[in-house]
């Protein structure tokens, strides 16, 4: 089972239009010029709701996708402030991060809202890129196994049949935005873990399903975690905001 490499880069709440515009002319250039980028690996990037649109426009063509950052459940209706998988996939989104743990812990999100978002996201074509992970308490605990797994399992749960368009992101929620970093090999037998649940659920299709590690990636530390087995690529937060730091991983050797 060959699954395609995948590196997303989650802008959280950084940059103006002009500036996540200014990031993906640089990106091209610098893609262009790179005899590693060869288009094998793709490529998310995920930024502010602003910015979507026009950066949609301008990176797709080149073969790099736009994610959002996350969605509202429904088509179009009376909800203010909200956005839903219908007016994404519409501007040009193509994946969506669900349940980051940034949104579980502020915004209330539970398991069960996280599954309602991920069947929402694949109604209308978007490829939901689901956070789970513990926090430092549930990991001194001794909990990271039970937490990350119900969290999966959950989030599979308003789904009626397989659908290998879901990636999950294991991000030990004490690891992000930290510098704090799992070993790699816990990692990996996070992820393997989490593919052992999605082939019982879904049989074969589970093995087509990616899996990443996110928390304080940067250029220096991601081959320890792309480059080992069951881990198909990286979710990255801060060091995706630098252009260089991101063709860095995005053409990492493993
Ligand atoms: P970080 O964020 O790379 O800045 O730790 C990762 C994430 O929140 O997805």
């Amino acid at each position: 089972m060959i699954r395609r490499p995948l590196l997303v880069a989650n802008w959280k709440m950084y940059k103006t239009v002009e500036q996540s515009l200014a990031f993906g002319r640089e990106l091209l250039r610098r893609m262009q010029e790179s005899p590693a980028w060869d288009g094998h690996r793709e490529l998310v990037l995920c930024p502010t709701l602003p910015a979507l649109w026009a950066l949609a426009r301008q990176v797709l063509p080149a073969g790099v996708e736009v994610g959002a950052q996350n969605l509202d459940v429904g088509h179009e209706g009376p909800l203010t402030g909200g956005v839903s998988g219908y007016l994404l996939a519409a501007s040009g989104a193509t994946f969506v991060i669900v349940g980051h743990s940034e949104r579980r812990s502020m915004f209330g999100e539970t398991d069960q809202v996280v599954a309602e978002k991920v069947r929402a996201a694949l109604d209308y074509g978007l490829r939901p890129i689901i956070c789970v992970g513990e926090t430092a308490v549930e990991k001194n605990d001794g909990d990271t196994d039970r937490i990350v797994m119900g969290q999966v399992t959950a989030a599979l749960a308003a789904l009626s049949r397989p659908d290998p368009g879901v990636a999950f992101a294991y991000e030990p929620v004490w690891a992000i935005g930290t510098g704090e970093l799992p070993v790699p090999e816990e990692a990996n037998r996070i992820a393997a873990k989490i593919r052992r649940a999605l082939v019982e659920i879904w049989g074969d299709s589970g093995r087509e399903v990616r899996v990443l590690y996110g928390g304080s990636v940067n250029p220096k530390n991601v081959a320890s975690f792309w480059g080992q087995q069951e881990i198909d690529g990286a979710l990255v937060g801060g060091a995706s905001l630098d252009v260089a730091a991101l063709m860095a991983m995005a053409t990492v050797a493993l």
